[in-house]
C-alpha cells in the first residue's frame, strides 16, 4: 500500500502553487495524496511566514496535530516558515524544508519516517520546478495558477519574503505556454500567473506585457489574469497589452501600502504617491472600466496620524475596488526590524486599521453600486454556496455576481450578467437572454 501524504497550503496563493508541485513530486514516487489528515500518514502544511499572526496561525495547527485528536502522524513544515525558523520547529515538527528543497522531500519524508528529524532550507539561484506538471489538488477544474517567477528582489523593508524566497528569477516562456495549453487542452478557462513582482518578469527579450499577451492569444476562451504588481515598474508596454487583449481581466492588483511619501520611504517601495497616481490615471485612461486593488500596511515604523490621514485619502482618491489589509508586524531579519522602531502602539494600529478598513468598505459598496444597470461577461464558477437554485462567478473586474440558475448554463460557461443589486462583497444579478 502506498504510504499517504496530505498537504494543507496557509495563506499565500504562492503555497497553493508549491503545494501542487510537491504534490506531482510525491506521486512521483509512489506516494498518494490524502484528502484528510486522518487517513494519512504524513502531514505537510506548507507555510507562509509574511506576517507573524499566519506563523501564529500554523504553531496552533501544530499543536492540533501533536493533540489527540490525531493518530500522532509525521509532520512536516514547509515553504517560508520553515526557512526563516529552521531548526526551532523540530519541537513541533519532524520534516523541515524550505521552499527551494521540495526536489528532495521524498528523500526526507523516508528518513523522517524511519525515526529522526530532518531538515534541508538550502535556497538555490535556479530551482524554478519548471519540469514538474503540477497536480491540480482543490480545482474547480476552472481556473488555475501559474507561477511565472519565484523570489523577490524588491527588499521593502517591512517584508521576509526576499530572505525566505531568495533573489528573483523567472521561468522560461516555452514552459508556461506548455503548462497553459495543458489546462486549456483539459477544459480551464482562466489562468492567474503569479509573481511576487511580475513586472520585472524577463526570458531574454520577453518582457512580462510580451509573455501576458502571448499566453492570452493561446484561446480567446481562456480568461488571463496575474498578480502581484510592483507600482515602481507598472510599465506602459504592458498597460497598452492588457488593453489590447479582451480576454486579459481588466483586474489590476496594484499594492500601494502606504499613502504618505514618508511612509513609502522608509518602507523602500521606492516611488512616490505621485508617481502611483501617475500610474493609476494611465490605468484608467486605457482601460475605463478597470478594476483597481491594492494592499495596505496600517502603523508602520514611525507613522504619524498625518501619515496615517494621507492613506485614507489616498484610498478616496483612487475609490479601490477591493483591498487587503493588514496591521504592521515586525519581522525578524528584515531592515524594519533592525533598523527601525515599531513605535506604533498596539491600539493606534488597530484603530487605523480599522478605519482603513471602515473606508475601503465604504468605498467597496460605492463601487458595486455603480454596476447596478450594467452588463457583464461571467465567467461560471459553479453554485451558489447560499441557494442550490443559483449559480456565482466572476466579472473580468474579478468581482462575485450571484444569479438565478437557467437550463443550459453550466460551470465553465461565459454568460453576460446584468447587475440588480450589490453589497460591498458581492453582485446579483440576472442573466441577459
Ligand atoms: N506586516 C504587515 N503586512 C505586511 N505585508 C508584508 N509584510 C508585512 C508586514 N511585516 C503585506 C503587504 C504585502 C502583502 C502581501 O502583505 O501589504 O503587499
Ligand atoms: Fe515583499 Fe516588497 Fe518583495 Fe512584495 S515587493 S514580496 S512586499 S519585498
Amino acid at each position: 500500500m502506498k504510504t499517504k501524504v496530505y498537504i494543507e497550503s496557509y495563506d499565500c496563493r504562492m503555497t497553493v502553487v508549491y503545494s501542487q508541485i510537491v504534490a506531482s513530486i510525491l506521486k512521483k514516487e509512489n506516494y498518494e495524496i490524502a484528502n484528510s489528515v486522518e487517513e494519512a500518514t504524513i502531514v505537510l502544511l506548507n507555510t507562509c511566514a509574511i506576517r507573524d499572526n499566519a506563523e501564529q496561525k500554523i504553531f496552533g495547527r501544530l499543536n492540533e496535530l501533536r493533540s489527540r485528536k490525531y493518530n500522532n502522524p509525521t509532520v512536516g513544515v514547509i515553504g517560508c516558515m520553515a526557512e526563516r525558523l529552521g531548526e526551532a520547529l523540530f519541537e513541533k515538527a519532524d520534516i523541515v524544508a524550505g521552499p527551494d528543497v521540495y526536489r528532495t522531500l521524498p528523500n526526507l519524508i523516508e528518513q523522517a519516517l524511519s525515526g529522526g528529524k530532518v531538515i534541508n532550507t538550502v535556497l538555490s539561484n535556479k530551482e524554478m520546478y519548471e519540469d514538474i506538471e503540477p497536480v491540480r489538488l482543490d480545482s474547480n477544474g476552472i481556473s488555475a495558477f501559474v507561477a511565472i517567477m519565484r523570489g523577490c528582489n524588491n527588499f521593502c523593508s517591512y517584508c521576509v519574503v526576499p530572505y525566505t524566497r531568495g533573489r528573483e528569477r523567472s521561468r522560461s516562456v516555452a514552459t508556461i505556454l506548455r503548462e497553459v495549453q495543458t489546462l486549456i487542452d483539459s477544459g480551464y478557462k482562466e489562468v492567474t500567473l503569479l509573481g511576487q513582482n511580475v513586472n520585472s518578469y524577463c526570458d531574454g527579450d520577453v518582457t512580462f506585457a510580451k509573455l501576458i499577451k502571448q499566453v492570452a492569444e493561446l484561446s480567446p476562451e481562456l480568461r488571463v489574469r496575474f498578480a502581484t504588481s510592483h507600482p515602481k515598474d507598472l510599465s506602459d508596454e504592458l498597460i497598452e497589452a492588457m488593453a489590447s487583449m479582451p480576454n486579459i481581466a481588466k483586474a489590476f492588483h496594484l499594492p500601494v501600502q502606504s499613502g504618505s511619501n514618508v511612509m513609502l520611504k522608509a518602507m523602500n517601495r521606492k516611488y512616490t504617491v505621485e508617481w502611483y497616481m501617475d500610474r493609476v490615471n494611465a490605468l484608467r485612461k486605457a482601460m475605463p472600466g478597470c478594476s483597481i486593488t491594492t494592499d495596505i500596511i496600517a502603523g508602520f515604523c514611525g507613522e504619524t496620524e498625518d501619515d496615517h490621514r494621507a492613506t485614507i485619502e489616498l484610498m478616496k482618491s483612487v475609490g479601490y475596488d477591493y483591498a487587503f489589509m493588514f496591521a504592521y508586524s515586525q519581522r525578524p531579519g528584515t531592515v524594519a526590524e533592525q533598523k527601525m522602531s515599531d513605535d506604533v502602539s498596539k491600539e493606534d494600529k488597530i484603530r487605523r486599521l480599522n478605519e482603513i478598513i471602515d473606508t475601503q468598505n465604504l468605498l467597496s459598496l460605492h463601487n458595486n453600486q455603480a454596476d447596478i444597470g450594467k452588463k457583464f461577461t461571467v465567467l461560471v464558477e459553479g453554485r451558489s454556496k447560499r441557494s442550490e437554485k443559483q449559480l456565482f462567478g466572476r466579472t473580468s473586474q474579478n468581482k462575485v455576481v450571484v444569479f438565478d440558475k437557467m437550463e443550459g448554463v453550466e460551470k465553465g460557461d461565459y454568460v453576460d450578467v446584468i447587475v440588480r443589486s450589490a453589497s460591498s462583497a458581492t453582485l446579483k444579478g440576472e442573466i441577459d437572454m
